[in-house]
């Protein structure tokens, strides 16, 4: 047997941290075009898919399915999602008992884990049993998402509305009131630029879990725990609580002097793939701004742009520009919405994306098992323990 030189193991293949640049598979699901700053799913730029009229469910069919879907089509697939959307109450109990507890991530991911335990299909791994769960937690992260921020508010959960649209819903469950046409076309636009980015840290976390054929609902739990994270998902809430610790505009150079001399990165800022603007970030910006001066906190997204300057002014040369999260937790704060809320909203969009990711890769399944390079010892000496 050829001994194996762990060390030569770092020639053979080019190691980069945090797998930079590394390739995972082929997929025609989405495309991050870095250097021009475009997002594509499926051949479609985000921008035509906002301004489309389709809203969230067309951009989830698209993306499930491959195709855009015809007006027949599309009307049955949000027919479908909207009738999957009611929790059972199982779930509504969890959300009752732990809800005001712990962080909205963790209740969200528990309640997918409760998902998984009350289907009794839960095991059978295939394209068809995968779309379904695919289909009913999309229709159902909305409904658990609103749950949890009115249990958190001490007010009852609310039942969905099947007549109303996915985004429309949302809101209104969440709310309790039906939101003005501006606000539910915003938060739609919001679920479907955030729906999908490619192979992103909670995308990779689900398909690698799920890559063992393990069942979806354990995929999509590790999904919820790694979009939860600070440089992931979790970075909107991040940001948002630094506007509302910078407080004043004219406070902005000061903290941002502050955060450089302790090293500090800044929320809402560069990206691993993309070096220009995060084309998310573009659209958010001005909508940003129109929100907040309507609720009367103009001063956040002022401190938004002057906090860009700043950081695009000294870091811009190294490809670091406002990302989604940027603007996104402006917008949501003048909704009303709490701020501990922003990544689950996150999370209601890109289930579509997790979701389709794996469909894409279960027909092609391969374990997913790269190695580290080892760099401990290789032949040091046992002591038994008595004598250590
Ligand atoms: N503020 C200040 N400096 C930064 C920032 C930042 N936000 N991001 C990167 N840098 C610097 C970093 O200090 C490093 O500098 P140097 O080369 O001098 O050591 C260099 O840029 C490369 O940084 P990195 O952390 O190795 O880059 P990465 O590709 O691993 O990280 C990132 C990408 C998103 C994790 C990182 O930019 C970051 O931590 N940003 C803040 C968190 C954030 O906003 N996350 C949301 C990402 S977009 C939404 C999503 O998809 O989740």
């Amino acid at each position: 047997m050829a001994e194996e030189k762990p060390r030569q193991f770092v020639g053979k293949t080019e190691f980069k941290k945090g797998l930079e640049g590394a390739i995972t598979n082929e997929s025609s699901i989405s495309y991050v075009d870095g250097a021009n700053g475009k997002l594509i799913y499926r051949g479609f730029s985000i921008d035509d898919l906002c301004a489309g009229g389709g809203g969230f469910e067309e951009t989830a069919y698209l993306l499930i399915d491959g195709e855009l879907p015809t007006k027949a089509q599309l009307g049955a697939f949000s027919k479908d999602l909207a009738g999957r959307r009611a929790i059972p109450q199982e779930v509504k109990d969890l959300i009752i008992m732990i809800g005001s507890r712990t962080h909205p991530m963790n209740t969200l991911r528990t309640a997918v884990s409760v998902l998984g335990c009350l289907n009794t299909k839960e095991f059978e791994v295939n394209v068809e049993n995968d779309l379904d769960i695919a289909m009913s937690l999309t229709a159902q992260f909305p409904t658990v998402a609103a749950a949890i921020q009115r249990v958190r508010n001490g007010q009852s959960i609310l039942d969905p509305d099947p007549s109303l649209g996915h985004s429309e819903d949302f809101m209104r469950m969440m709310t309790g009131e039906a939101a003005d046409p501006r606000t539910a076309e915003v938060m739609d636009m919001a679920l479907i630029i955030h729906a999908e980015h490619g192979m992103n840290a909670s995308t990779f976390s689900a398909m690698v879990t799920n890559s063992s054929l393990t069942d979806m609902y354990s995929s999509i739990c590790a999904g919820i725990g790694s979009l939860k994270g600070p440089l992931h998902g979790g970075a909107n809430e991040a940001t948002l609580n630094t506007f509302l610790e910078i407080e004043d505009p004219a406070k902005t150079d000061e903290w941002f002097a502050a955060a450089k001399e302790k090293k500090q990165k800044v929320m809402g800022f560069g990206h691993r793939v993309y070096k220009a603007y995060d084309p998310r970030a573009v659209i958010f910006d001005p909508i940003a701004n129109e929100f907040a001066e309507r609720a009367g906190s103009g001063h956040l997204h002022e401190i938004a742009k002057k906090l860009e300057a700043l950081v695009v002014a000294d870091l811009g040369g190294k490809g670091i520009f406002p990302n989604v999260d940027f603007f996104s937790g402006v917008i949501y704060n003048a909704m009303g919405i709490d701020t501990d809320m922003f990544t689950p909203i996150f999370a209601v969009a890109r289930i579509a994306g997790w979701s389709a990711r794996i469909l894409e890769y279960l027909p092609e399944n391969r374990l997913f098992r790269p190695r580290a390079v080892y760099v401990g010892d290789l032949e040091s000496n046992y002591t038994p323990i008595d004598q250590r």
